[in-house]
């Protein structure tokens, strides 16, 4: 049966401008507030293990974003890491749904984690609905809890009545996920973030963006939130060491990794390989080293913050109310990206 949906992505469309009556792009907020709490910055750091550990934890919450440590560490090294946070309040740990989901909530929660991220690749399943009822059960309101990932309204809806405050929506759009390849399943994210909004929670708009401009978008679709992994990549801030590799010209390039959680190489690392019965879903990139996190945080802010002026929008809840997508052809889209000829010179 085929849906009448049409699955649209960042790609596809383009925001239309409307009249703006704010002076300066400075007067606009980009405040979130989500289960009592507030964020200053719309913006999580991915819990990869290319991509957040306890500095970039610290660098995204400097700036009032949310990060989520990875958990691909045993539960003593997750609590020390913890402990040593910054903002330990700004920081989510993630769990999982498997044996030791609850045990490393326990041990995070006593040593003052309040968000808990439980998120498997597809999370509209009973195994999450039974971990978040459990963690509800025990912890009730103290603790904020983000669940996914999902890209349906049906899932969105499912994770929000088995108690979620935040779901975490994006099935198959990430830089290093090969999902879509793998199984033939997913939805283009646009269209995703449009059906999970429905819900009456905080959604977080998880892969796919690859420039400030999708953040907007996913914004303006009704993200609460843009999660990144690709884009941090490659910072001074994520975890692992750069490499460095000897171009034929004699040149230098520094690179570091970054992978998918469901790849071949992190599985090996961290599941004692693959099993036969299974196929990795995501790939292993070497990445370009891009110097400190904060030039792409301030890119990015910087694009919302025109982004809204480009709605006449005070703040991301009205971008939300008065954004206007417009569906584009490939020469729209080709139009969109610089083109003159020349050498790019910066
Ligand atoms: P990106 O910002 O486009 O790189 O997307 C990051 C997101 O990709 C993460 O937050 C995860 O939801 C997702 N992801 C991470 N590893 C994998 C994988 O191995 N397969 C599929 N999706 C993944």
């Amino acid at each position: 049966m085929m849906s009448n949906i049409r699955g649209l992505t960042f790609d596809d469309v383009m925001l239309v401008p409307g009249y703006n009556g704010i002076r300066s792009r400075q007067d606009v907020t980009t405040n979130v507030t989500v289960a009592g709490r507030t964020f200053e910055i719309p913006m999580i750091s991915a819990n990869m293990d290319t991509v957040t550990g306890e500095t970039m934890a610290n660098a995204m919450t400097d700036f009032g974003g949310m990060a989520i440590l990875h958990r691909f560490m045993s539960i003593e090294e997750n609590v020390a890491m913890f402990k040593r946070l910054k903002h330990p309040k700004k920081t989510g740990i993630s769990i999982g749904i498997g044996e030791e989901a609850l045990p490393r909530a326990e041990a995070l929660i006593s040593a003052g984690a309040e968000i808990i991220c439980v998120d498997v690749a597809h999370g509209h399943s009973k195994e999450v609905n039974r971990t978040i009822r459990q963690l509800r059960e025990k912890w009730g309101q103290h603790i904020m809890i983000i669940a996914g990932n999902v890209a349906t309204y049906a899932g969105a809806d499912y994770l929000s009545a088995a108690g979620a405050d935040v779901i975490k929506v994006g099935i198959g759009p990430g830089s290093v996920c090969s999902t879509r390849i793998k199984t033939g399943f997913g939805v283009p994210q646009l269209t995703a973030l449009q059906e999970c909004r429905k819900v009456d929670r905080c959604i977080i708009a998880d892969g796919g963006i690859k420039s400030p401009g999708d953040a907007v978008k996913a914004l303006a679709a009704g993200a609460d939130f843009i999660m990144l992994g690709g884009m941090l990549a490659g910072t001074d801030e994520t975890p692992g060491e750069f490499m460095t590799r000897k171009n034929s010209d004699g040149s230098e390039t520094k690179l570091k990794r970054f992978r998918g959680m469901a790849s071949r190489e992190a599985q090996e690392d961290f599941m004692g390989g693959m099993a036969e019965w299974k196929t990795a879903e995501g790939v292993a990139v070497e990445v370009l080293a891009k110097g400190p996190v904060k030039n792409v945080i301030l890119d990015v802010m910087g694009g919302i913050r025109s982004g809204l002026t480009y709605c006449g929008a005070l703040n991301i809840k009205q971008l939300q109310r008065k954004a206007q997508f417009m569906e584009i052809t490939p020469a729209g889209f080709h139009e969109g990206t610089p083109h003159a000829s020349g050498r790019l010179t910066k």
